[in-house]
């Protein structure tokens, strides 16, 4: 075993003894320094001094003693060999030292065994060192993996904090938004005492509508805001033709035609509500192409706008004009089904009045 020069401390009252174990040590191939005291003061400041990478002691000096000298040892550095070299040990004390943390013990009449007790002390006390720094690094790299683990915990919980908060204020502004639009639309609706409460009507069939057509929870909540919109257009044409207490005249009701494209023209700059400014311009088109603004057909026309126009046929038919009495529930129901599939779509003309079987709209 390849060694550096090794500090050895020796306790011994006999400096012939000491330099025969010296001379053991150097013949068996050890580099060594050596210092040799005899008192426990000289014993401690060396300790200190000296810094001895081993300790070779006697069992009895006159003065001094090597089971004191072990006990101050292991209250000082626990770690260091202790091998007892003597001339009169007997077992039992032999025994009771190892007991105490001695590494070793040689009699003086068999001082060959010597070096191979140092070579074999050194080597385990190099060994628990090594596996005391691996434990170390050990212990380190689980401490930072530990950390870097409760780092990222804890920007997973932040960023899932920051979403909570995000959404809460997303819905917050939705909440704020569709309380604004139904301000707005109350207040339209609020002008005329035969309009009044329409676009919510309205909005309520519609959105049953598209329950019923198991239509997912972001296109319920567009159709349910197109509704309330569908009849933003009529900003302009509202008071001077709505309470009007006959039928309007060809000229007038081409005024009032041209609100499903006024409300297009009105809303169509705002971004977020480009999916359902299509539902509010084509919601007085006609199945078979007869409706207006732009005389689509069928499928041409958007499936909100389909719906749309069911719901507000049906509510403009079981609400009162100022120039007629409402037709009522019953003949809304045979308009629905006389009208399926030139005014109304079938499909949704046949699914609103299954509904309206099965609840007391
Ligand atoms: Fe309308």
């Amino acid at each position: 075993m390849e060694m550096n020069e090794i500090k050895i401390l020796i306790i011994e009252d006999s400096r012939a003894d000491a330099e025969l174990i010296e001379y053991e040590i150097r013949k068996g191939g050890v580099s060594f320094s050596a210092k040799r005291v005899d008192e426990r003061e000289d014993f401690l400041r060396e300790l200190e001094e000296f810094k001895p990478d081993l300790i070779l002691a006697d069992y009895t000096l006159p003065s001094f003693n090597g089971m004191e000298a072990l006990s101050l040892l292991m209250e000082k550095s626990p770690d260091l060999p202790f091998i007892f070299v003597s001339g009169t040990i007997g077992e039992e004390k032999a025994i009771e030292g190892m007991k105490q943390g001695a590494t070793d013990y040689v009699l003086k009449s068999s001082l060959s065994r010597l070096v191979p007790s140092i070579k074999r002390a050194l080597k385990e006390r190099q060994e628990r060192a090594d596996r005391k720094r691996a434990e170390e690094n050990l212990r380190k790299s689980e401490e930072h993996y530990r950390i870097l683990a409760e780092e990222a915990q804890k920007s997973r919980d932040a960023f899932l904090n920051m979403l909570d908060d995000v959404s809460d204020s997303y819905k917050e502004l939705e909440k704020l938004f569709i309380g604004l639009v139904r301000a707005m639309v109350n207040a339209l609706d609020a002008k005329s005492r035969w309009t009044r409460g329409h676009s919510e009507r309205v909005a309520y069939f519609a959105t049953k509508i598209a329950e019923g057509a198991r239509m997912n929870q972001d296109q319920v909540k567009r159709i349910h805001l197109a509704s309330l919109l569908h009849d933003i257009g009529k900003i302009g044409t509202y008071d001077v033709l709505l309470d009007k207490p006959e039928r309007l005249t060809t000229e007038e009701f081409e005024v009032v035609k041209k609100h499903p494209a006024q409300g297009y023209d009105i809303l169509k700059g705002i971004k977020q509500l480009r999916d359902i400014i299509p539902f509010i311009r084509h919601h007085h088109e006609r199945i078979d192409g007869r409706g207006y603004p732009d005389g689509l057909k069928g499928d041409e026309i958007p499936l909100g706008a389909r719906i749309l126009h069911i719901a507000d046929s049906f509510d403009s038919m079981t609400a009162d004009r100022p120039y007629r009495p409402a037709p009522g529930r019953e003949y809304a129901i045979s308009e629905l089904k006389r009208c399926a599939g030139t005014q109304f779509d079938a499909e949704i003309s046949e699914l609103f009045l299954r509904i309206l079987e099965k609840s007391d709209i």
